[in-house]
C-alpha cells in the first residue's frame, strides 16, 4: 500500500504524510519512491484473523478459549518466560484451569537442536540442491515427528530469509536458495511436512534479514550513551513482493502457523513492530491467520509492537509486555480487542495443527539437555525416517566437474585421502549447537555437516567421509592411505594411488558473516595434492558460495563436488556418489562466479560509517537483481551457473509444448478473495508447459528439468526460474516433465495498483533446460 492509500484505507489522518506525498506528485503520478524511500508507512489497526475451512475451525476454537481467559492470561500467552529446567529454547506458560499446557519452542530448521536421541538432517542449502519436492516434504515430516515426540510445540523453521542477497551472508546456508521461486516451493513442502505431524512451523525471518553484521542494536563503545541501531533494509515495494516476500507467501499458503519477524529494521522501522510489514503485507495482503513471533530479542518497543502486528515475544514477555501490556490495556493505550486478536492468532495456530489432541505428548517431555542433569530417555528417532535422511544427504551433492572418467570410482587398487574435512570433529555433544557457533568458523578444525547457531544439529551419530570410505575400501581390498595433519605440501603421496580425494570446507555460522568466499589454506592444499596426483578429486563442504577458480582448471583436478551440508549421513552419501551406487542429481541453487568482484556491492555486508552511523542504511537499490538475475543482466559469465549440475549420464530435451489453460480467468488483475497466501486466484494454473527428457547415456539418473520465464515488462530480469520437475530416467528411456505456471508466476507487482498484474497480448518467452544457461528448448506464449 502507498502512504496515501493505507492511511485512507484505515481512516488515519496522518496529515504530514499526505501533504509531503502530494508534494511529489509528478504528472499526476505519486512518486512515492522519492519521498518514502527508507520510510515505512503506517498501517493500523492490526487486522483480526480470518479464515475458512481448517483455519476457520481453528479460529472458532481459538475464539472460544480466548473468551474464557482473563486479561492477564491472554497477555501471558503472548510473552515468553524462562524455564531453566525443561531445555526449551522458549516457553509460553500454561493455563491449567483451561487445560492449556503452554508451549515449548525450539530450534531449528534441520532437526531438533541441543538434545539427545535425535537425527541431524540435510541442511537447507542441501535440501535446495536436491530440487525434490517429495523428499523435502518427507524430511519436514520426519523433523516434525521428532519435535512432536520430544514434546516441542513450535519448530523454528523453515528459513527463507535471508534469501541470500549478500554473498558473504552468514546464514544463507540455512535457506534453500537465493531464488524466491524454489525457496517458496520447498518452504511450503517443509511447512506441510512439519505441521502434518502436529507441530507449528515458524517460517523465518520476516523480512530483509540479509546480513549478520549490525543485526542487533548495540551501544557505541566510544560513547555508551548512544545506541547504534541495526542496519535498515530499505527496499522498494516491487522488490519486496517479487523477491523477499515471495517465499513467505508460499509458506502462508501452505498454512504456516507462525512467522518469525527479523532482527533488522525495515525502512528504518524495526521488523518486529513494522506495521506496514506485519499488519499490511503479512496480515492483510497475504491474509496470514497465524501469529507473528519475535526473533530472540528482536522486540524493541511495547505498545508500538502490540499495535504493529507482533503477537508473541521471545524469550521474555516481561521486558516490554507482561504486566506492562496489561497496564497499557487498563489505561487505554492498547485496546483489549488487540490482545484478543493476538491471543486468538496464537491459539488458532495451536488448534490448526491439532495440538489440542489427547495424543499430543506431554510438553517438553524429551527436551532436557543430557549434559545438564539426569533425565529420562525420550528417543525421538523413528527408523522409518532413516531412508529419507540418507536420501536427503545424497541428493544435495552437486557434481560440477568430471573429466577423464574420474568418477564414478571403479576397481581401485589404491586410494589416498587428504584434507581436514574428511574426518569427524573431536567431539559430538548435545551442546554442539552452542559450540558450533565459534567452531563453525574455524574451517580447518571443523567438519561441516551443518553451520553454527540456530541451524546447528545434534545428531546421534556423524558418519564422516573417512569412516564411510574406509568401510568401502576395506570391503573392496583397496589399499588406503591418508594424511589429515599437514597442509599437503609435505604429504607423501604413494605414486600408485589411482585417486586422491581432497576434502575441504567453507564454514559459516549465525551471528557473523563469512570472512571470505575462499581460503588460501584450503586452496594451497588442493594445489599441492594436484601437483603430484593426476587424479585429484575435490569435495567441498560449503556453507554457501565457494570460489574455485584458483585451481579448477588444473589438469590434475579431475572432479569437483560441492558437497554442501549433508547432515549426519555425510560419509555414506558421498561414498555412494563417488562409487556410482547412485548417480548424483543435485544442482546449484545459487551461482558460483569466477571472482569476488562479480558481486559488486553485494559481496559483503554493509558496515555503515556515514555521519549518521547510529542509523546504518542498507539501500537495496539493485532491486531484484541478485545472483543469476544480476549476472544475466550484466553479462557476467559465472564459473558454474545457477541450476547447474552434472551426473554420470547425459540427457536430451525435446518436444516443448506450451498450453494456456482455456478455463482460467485471464483478467489482468486477480479477482479472488484473500485466502492465506494472497488472492485465491494467484494460485490458479494459467498455463502448462511440458517437454520430453531422454537419458542418452548408460546409467540411470535423475534429471532436474527447469523452466525459466521471460516476463515481457520493462525492468524484469531476462529470465527467472518459474518451474522445475525432477524425474528418474533409465538409460534409453524418455520421461515427460511438466511445469504448471500459476497466475503469480506470470505476474509482476504493480506498485500503482497494489496488485499482481498479468501482461496480456504480449509474448512471454519460455525456456526449458538443464540449468539457467543450458536451455535447449524455448518458445513463446501469449495470454
Ligand atoms: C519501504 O519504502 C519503499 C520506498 O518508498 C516503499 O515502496 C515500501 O512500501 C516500503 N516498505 C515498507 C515495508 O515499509
Ligand atoms: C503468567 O505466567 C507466569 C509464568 O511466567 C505465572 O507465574 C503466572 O501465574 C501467570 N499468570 C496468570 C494470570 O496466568
Ligand atoms: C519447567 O519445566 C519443568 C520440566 O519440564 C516443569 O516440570 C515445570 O512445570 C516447568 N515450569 C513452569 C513454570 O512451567
Ligand atoms: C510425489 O508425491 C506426490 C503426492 O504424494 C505423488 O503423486 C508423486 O508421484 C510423487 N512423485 C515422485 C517423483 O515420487
Ligand atoms: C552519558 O550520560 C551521562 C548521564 O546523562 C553523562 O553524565 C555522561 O557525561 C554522558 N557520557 C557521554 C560520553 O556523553
Ligand atoms: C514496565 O512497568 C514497570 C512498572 O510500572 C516500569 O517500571 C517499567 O519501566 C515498565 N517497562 C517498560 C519497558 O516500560
Ligand atoms: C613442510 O616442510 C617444510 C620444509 O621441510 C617445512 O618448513 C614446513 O613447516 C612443513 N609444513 C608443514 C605444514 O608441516
Ligand atoms: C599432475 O600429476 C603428475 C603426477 O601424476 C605430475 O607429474 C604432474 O606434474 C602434475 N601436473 C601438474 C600440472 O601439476
Ligand atoms: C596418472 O598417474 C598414474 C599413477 O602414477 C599413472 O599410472 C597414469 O599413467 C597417469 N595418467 C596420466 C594420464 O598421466
Ligand atoms: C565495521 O566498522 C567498524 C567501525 O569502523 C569496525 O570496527 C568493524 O571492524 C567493521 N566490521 C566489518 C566486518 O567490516
Ligand atoms: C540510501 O538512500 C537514501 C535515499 O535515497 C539516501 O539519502 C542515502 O544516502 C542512501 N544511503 C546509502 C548508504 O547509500
Ligand atoms: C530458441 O531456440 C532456438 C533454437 O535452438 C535458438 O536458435 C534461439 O536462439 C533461441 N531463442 C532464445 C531467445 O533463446
Amino acid at each position: 500500500m502507498s502512504g496515501i492509500k493505507s492511511a485512507a484505507a484505515v481512516g488515519l489522518t496522518l496529515l504530514a504524510n499526505l501533504v509531503l506525498a502530494q508534494e511529489v506528485i509528478i504528472n499526476g503520478v505519486v512518486q512515492q519512491d522519492v519521498f518514502f524511500y527508507g520510510q515505512s508507512p503506517p498501517v493500523y489497526p492490526s487486522p483480526d484473523a480470518e479464515g475458512d475451512g481448517r483455519w476457520g475451525d481453528a479460529l472458532s476454537s481459538a475464539r472460544a478459549i480466548v473468551a474464557q481467559m482473563t486479561l492477564e492470561e491472554k497477555v501471558n500467552i503472548t510473552g515468553g518466560f524462562s524455564n531453566t529446567t525443561n531445555g526449551c529454547g522458549g516457553n509460553i506458560p500454561a493455563i491449567e484451569r483451561l487445560n492449556f499446557p503452554g508451549m515449548c519452542l525450539q530450534d531449528g530448521p534441520n532437526g531438533v537442536r541441543e538434545t539427545d536421541f535425535v537425527n541431524g538432517y540435510a541442511v537447507g542449502i542441501h535440501v535446495g540442491a536436491s530440487w525434490n519436492r517429495n523428499l523435502t516434504y518427507a524430511r519436514g515430516s520426519a523433523i516434525g515427528g521428532e519435535f512432536r515426540r520430544k514434546g516441542a510445540t513450535i519448530a523454528l523453521g523453515p528459513m527463507v530469509g535471508p534469501l541470500g542477497r549478500i554473498a558473504l551472508g552468514g546464514r544463507n546456508w540455512e535457506g534453500f536458495s537465493n531464488d524466491p521461486y524454489i525457496s517458496g516451493i520447498l518452504a511450503a513442502e517443509t511447512v506441510r511436512g512439519i505441521q502434518d505431524r502436529g507441530v507449528i512451523a515458524s517460517t523465518k525471518h520476516f523480512v530483509g534479514n540479509e546480513q549478520e553484521l549490525l543485526r542487533n542494536p548495540r551501544p557505541d563503545l566510544s560513547n555508551r550513551n548512544k545506541t547504534i541501531e541495526t542496519s535498515s533494509s530499505n527496499m522498494d515495494d516491487a522488490t519486496m513482493h517479487e523477491l523477499y516476500m515471495w517465499p513467505f507467501a508460499d509458506a502462508v499458503h501452505a498454512g504456516t502457523g507462525s512467522i518469525m519477524c527479523a532482527y533488522q529494521r525495515l525502512n528504518n522501522s524495526y521488523s518486529c513492530h513494522n506495521s506496514k510489514a506485519l499488519n499490511g503485507l503479512l496480515k492483510t495482503e497475504l491474509g496470514f491467520p497465524g501469529f507473528v513471533l519475535s526473533d530472540w530479542g528482536a522486540q524493541h518497543t511495547g505498545i508500538a509492537s502490540a499495535l504493529g502486528g507482533l503477537d508473541m515475544v521471545m524469550p521474555f514477555g516481561f521486558r516490554f509486555w507482561g504486566p506492562n501490556l496489561t497496564e497499557a490495556v487498563r489505561n487505554g493505550s492498547v485496546p483489549e480487542s488487540q490482545i484478543n486478536n493476538m491471543a486468538t492468532r496464537i491459539m488458532a495456530a495451536w488448534y490448526f495443527v491439532g495440538q489440542d489432541s489427547p495424543d499430543t505428548p506431554p510438553l517438553a517431555v524429551g527436551m532436557a539437555r543430557s549434559h545438564l542433569r539426569p533425565h529420562t530417555v525420550v528417543d525421538a528417532r523413528d527408523p522409518a525416517d532413516d531412508a529419507v535422511n540418507l536420501q536427503g544427504a545424497i541428493e544435495g551433492h552437486v557434481l560440477v566437474k568430471n573429466i577423464d572418467n574420474a568418477l564414478p570410482l571403479r576397481n581401485l587398487s589404491m586410494m589416498s585421502i587428504f584434507g581436514y574435512d574428511a574426518k569427524n570433529p573431536n567431539y559430538n555433544s548435545p551442546a554442539e549447537g552452542f559450540s558450533a557457533w565459534s567452531l563453525g568458523l574455524q574451517s580447518q578444525n571443523y567438519r561441516s555437516i551443518t553451520g553454527g547457531g540456530s541451524g546447528a544439529i545434534t545428531p546421534w551419530y556423524i558418519d564422516a567421509p573417512f569412516e564411510a570410505l574406509s568401510r568401502r575400501t576395506r570391503a573392496d581390498r583397496t589399499a588406503l592411505f591418508w594424511d589429515f595433519d599437514t597442509n599437503g605440501a609435505n604429504s607423501t603421496i604413494d605414486t600408485n594411488s589411482e585417486a586422491c580425494l581432497v576434502f575441504i570446507n567453507s564454514a559459516a555460522s549465525e551471528g557473523v558473516d563469512r570472512p571470505s568466499l575462499r581460503d588460501d589454506f584450503s586452496d594451497a592444499l588442493v594445489e599441492n595434492i594436484a601437483s603430484s596426483c593426476n587424479n585429484t578429486i575435490v569435495v567441498i563442504h560449503n556453507a554457501g558460495v565457494r570460489l574455485v577458480d584458483r585451481w579448477i582448471d588444473h589438469p590434475n583436478v579431475t572432479a569437483l563436488i560441492f558437497a554442501q551440508l549433508p547432515g549426519q549421513n555425510s560419509g555414506e552419501a558421498i561414498t555412494q556418489i563417488l562409487y556410482g551406487d547412485v548417480s548424483p542429481s543435485g544442482k546449484l541453487t545459487y551461482s558460483i562466479p569466477r571472482n569476488e568482484s562479480d558481486y559488486g556491492s553485494l559481496l559483503a555486508p554493509v558496515n555503515y560509517t556515514g555521519w549518521d552511523r547510529y542509523f546504518p542504511q542498507d539501500n537495496f537499490t539493485e532491486g531484484v537483481y541478485i545472483d543469476y538475475r544480476a549476472f544475466d543482466a550484466a553479462g557476467i559469465e559465472p564459473r558454474y551457473e545457477f541450476g547447474f549440475g552434472l551426473t554420470y549420464t547425459t540427457f536430451e530435451y525435446s518436444d516443448l509444448n506450451i498450453q494456456v489453460t482455456s478455463d482460467g480467468n485471464l483478467s489482468e488483475y486477480p479477482v479472488g478473495p484473500v485466502i492465506p497466501g494472497g488472492e485465491a486466484d494467484l494460485w490458479d494454473n494459467l498455463a502448462t508447459v511440458t517437454a520430453e527428457v531422454t537419458n542418452t547415456g548408460d546409467v540411470e539418473a535423475a534429471e532436474v528439468a527447469q523452466l525459466y520465464l521471460g516476463i515481457p515488462v520493462a525492468g524484469q530480469p531476462v529470465r527467472q526460474l518459474r518451474g522445475f520437475d525432477k524425474v528418474m530416467i533409465a538409460p534409453g528411456e524418455t520421461r515427460h516433465v511438466q511445469f504448471d505456471l500459476r497466475r503469480r508466476d506470470l505476474s509482476v507487482w504493480d506498485t500503482g495498483a497494489q496488485q499482481w498484474r498479468l501482461t496480456l497480448g504480449t509474448e512471454y518467452r519460455v525456456w526449458v533446460g538443464a540449468s539457467s544457461r543450458i536451455l535447449p528448448l524455448n518458445g513463446t506464449m501469449v495470454l
